[in-house]
């Protein structure tokens, strides 16, 4: 008998081996003699694959038969299509869930390590900013939240949101999709948000506990999905495009591109390419904006985002103000 196995890895070898008979049976003795478990191990993780959502047809003494290429965002799934080291060594994946975010809070509190991230095929909870709440259908986009515990100064923990708007715009580059970031958390498409970005966290004043990262980027949403007045205001890549994206792919390539900035911020405290990215994509340089406080507007024309990832603006009576937050209303975009 061999080791031992983790219930991931075993569930992940199993899909592999029907993966590679891809609409073909293989038997219930040929995966146990391969694997070196029982067959009635085996039958348990098939049915766990099956509440994932993968379509397996059972037939007595012919074995198992993987029918459809899964589109779900589970671990077995995006594994095989990420490069991180650290992030997203952990999938939790969910069918529906309240808030990946809130899950991801309790999580954290109870001492899930960094890098771990919830995802969820829908919420029905879901969570915006501002206490907003967010559209989240099943199996149309990607509703993710990313536990981290980065060693930095709390007073920068807004530039976790500025790293997590670049990469999920790079990623959007590299599908073809040009699309622009409103600071400090949304990526818009054609005038429209495409992608909300909730940054939450846990800390004192010099120590950060944990940072959760949510990123809800609508994918194959459609627009009878949102009420009439969040049509106005958000859209889909399907919406857009007319057509399906690969939420798998779009998934491991936001974790990845999330990856490569987040090191080079926190193990090597150089946020420029971040920051050149959020310039560059910005929606807001060069505009006129009103900045909404503690429920006061203020125009203002927007300068700059700055080394810090802070918006420079210039008000009307002249004076110029860098700002570390803030909801900003900008007319026509
Ligand atoms: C915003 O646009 O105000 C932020 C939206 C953030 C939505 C994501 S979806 C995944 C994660 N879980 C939540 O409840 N919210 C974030």
């Amino acid at each position: 008998m061999k080791k031992m196995k983790g219930v991931f890895a075993l569930k992940e070898e199993i899909l592999n081996l029907l993966r590679e008979s891809f609409g073909s049976f293989v038997s219930g003795q040929e995966i146990s003699e391969k694997l070196g478990v029982s067959r009635t191990a085996i039958w348990k993780y098939i049915n766990h694959l099956k509440e994932d959502g993968y379509e397996i047809e059972s037939i007595s003494k012919k074995g198992y038969r993987l029918l459809v290429a899964a589109n779900i965002l589970t671990e077995e799934e995006i594994h095989p299509l990420l490069n991180t080291k650290e992030i997203g060594k952990k999938i939790l994946h969910f069918d529906t869930i309240d808030s990946t975010n809130s899950k991801a809070k309790e999580l954290a509190n109870n001492g899930e390590e960094h890098g771990t991230i919830v995802v969820s095929e829908e919420q029905t909870l879901g969570r915006g900013r501002m206490g907003r709440s967010f559209v989240s259908p099943k199996g149309k986009g990607i509703w993710m939240s990313i536990i981290l515990r980065p060693d930095i100064d709390p007073l920068r923990i807004s530039l976790i949101t500025q790293i997590a708007a670049a990469a999920v715009n790079t990623a959007l580059t590299q599908f073809g999709v040009d699309s622009k970031i409103k600071w400090p958390n949304d990526i818009i498409l054609k005038g429209k948000k495409v992608c909300g970005i909730l940054t939450e966290m846990s800390g004192e004043l010099t120590k950060i506990n944990y940072v959760v990262l949510g990123i809800g980027l609508n994918a194959n949403i459609d627009c009878d999905d949102f009420t009439e007045e969040i049509k106005e205001i958000a859209t889909s890549l399907k919406i857009q495009f007319e057509r399906d994206f690969d939420r798998k792919a779009l998934m491991a390539s936001v974790i990845n591109n999330f990856e490569a900035l987040y090191d080079e911020f926190e193990k090597k405290d150089d946020i420029s390419n971040t920051i050149k990215i959020c310039k560059d994509k910005s929606i807001l340089i060069g505009k006129n904006i009103k900045v909404i406080q503690r429920n006061m507007e203020t125009k203002a024309k927007v300068l700059d985002i700055n080394e810090e990832g802070l918006l420079v603006v210039e008000y009307e009576d002249g004076t110029i103000k860098s700002l570390i937050s803030g909801e900003i209303s900008i007319r026509g975009y």
